[in-house]
């Protein structure tokens, strides 16, 4: 049978009933893409896969909780919704609100917004409104005015949003028949995290699975309040999806990494724009600068050179990791998101007259 989305796929273990009027643009069933030179890279004997979150309908993630939250909105008899967002959200948001026949009201911290996230919420009819100030700033006034105004928030705090991305990790369970030993992940305003340890959980408790994966996030070095326990003022990072500096989901993040025993660690620009990079060329696999965080989190903790400063590095190196340990790193978000960031890696096309002769000289092959 052809896949119909999350709800359908995992209706039992999400919040709808009979009444729920489903909204839906098919999302979910994502590749979980086995990686073989990243697998490579970390053991010999590790298995390395990317659950590929781009190839949702709007190129993220979001789309899982979206189907949720615009579902039970309009169930509640919304009429319109609001989000705060780095892009993403507001891109699901107005695909969704576009679907149902919902208002929807996007809030995005100015000239922060990847292009192609911008385009999606502008082509979807959500009233998009550039706020001078950035993300944190942005949640703060949507949540101040839906407290004043029939309006449903649709950002992560809605726990509907939550319930539908934990669909992600029953997925990856359904493909492996088993949890992986470690999940490693983006983490931003952290609901994505709690969301995969509450699917987790949740799957375990239903017999589907025997282990818990150790769940370990990775933030942007410049924008990491979870890994410094402290909030950032002004969270900076090329990867714009993750510039969050207090978290909605902190403390719920926190629970996913204590019960997993897991781990969070920062990756820098550098590192996230290499591992972005990478994977392109050498997986196939075109993710947005924050996606990036998780394999560059990866690559910074496994392998042959490990980080000299990264718990997670000393910890595989004592070998206190499982033989052949299976690995799934979350990559949240399509590359096509942000196209302006293939200046940052300072990569052009080779322009040529229009001759054969050029072309072969061009090619190296006269
Ligand atoms: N990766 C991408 C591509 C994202 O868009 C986000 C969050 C994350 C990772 C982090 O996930 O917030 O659940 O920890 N984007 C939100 C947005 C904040 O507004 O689109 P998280």
């Amino acid at each position: 049978m052809s896949w119909r989305g999350v709800i359908a796929a995992y209706r039992a273990f999400l919040p709808v009933g009979a009444k729920t009027p489903i909204v839906t643009l098919h999302e979910g069933n994502t590749p979980l893409l086995f990686a073989p030179r990243l697998s490579k890279r970390v053991a010999p004997d590790a298995k390395v896969y990317l659950k590929c979150e781009g190839l949702n309908p709007t190129g993220s993630f979001k789309d899982r909780g979206m189907t949720v939250a615009i579902s039970k909105a309009v169930e509640r008899g919304a009429k319109a919704v609001i989000c705060a967002s780095t892009g993403n959200t507001s891109a699901s948001a107005a695909a969704y609100a576009a679907r149902a026949g919902l208002a929807c009201f996007v809030l995005l911290p100015k000239g922060k917004i990847a292009s192609g996230k911008l385009a999606q919420a502008l082509m979807s009819g959500a009233q998009t409104i550039a706020v001078k100030g950035n993300f944190d700033v942005a949640l703060d006034l949507v949540r101040r005015i839906a407290e004043e105004h029939p309006v449903a928030v649709v950002n992560s705090v809605n726990p509907d949003r939550i319930e539908g991305q934990k669909t992600a990790a029953f997925e990856i369970v359904d493909a492996l028949g088993e949890a992986p030993h470690y999940h490693f992940i983006p983490v931003g305003n952290a609901g994505n995290i709690t969301a995969y340890w509450k699917g987790y959980r949740e799957y375990r408790q239903a017999g589907k699975c025997r282990r818990l994966p150790r769940m370990i996030g990775f933030q942007a070095a410049g924008a990491a309040p979870i890994f410094h326990d402290e909030p950032v003022a002004r969270p900076e990072t090329v990867a714009t999806a993750i510039r969050i500096g207090n978290p909605a989901s902190w403390q719920a993040a926190k629970v996913a990494l204590t019960q997993s025993n897991g781990l969070v660690d920062v990756v820098t620009d550098e590192e996230i724009l290499e591992a972005q990079l990478w994977l392109a060329v050498n997986e196939g696999v075109f993710v947005e600068p924050a996606s990036a965080a998780s394999v560059a989190g990866l690559l910074k903790c496994a392998g042959r050179r490990p980080h000299p400063e990264c718990p997670l590095a000393a910890e595989l190196h004592a070998s206190l990791i499982p033989a052949a340990p299976t690995i799934v790193c979350t990559v949240t978000g399509h590359g096509l998101k942000d196209p302006d960031i293939v200046a940052r890696h300072a990569m052009n096309a080779v322009t040529v007259r229009a001759t054969k002769e050029s072309v072969l000289k061009a090619m190296g092959l006269a």
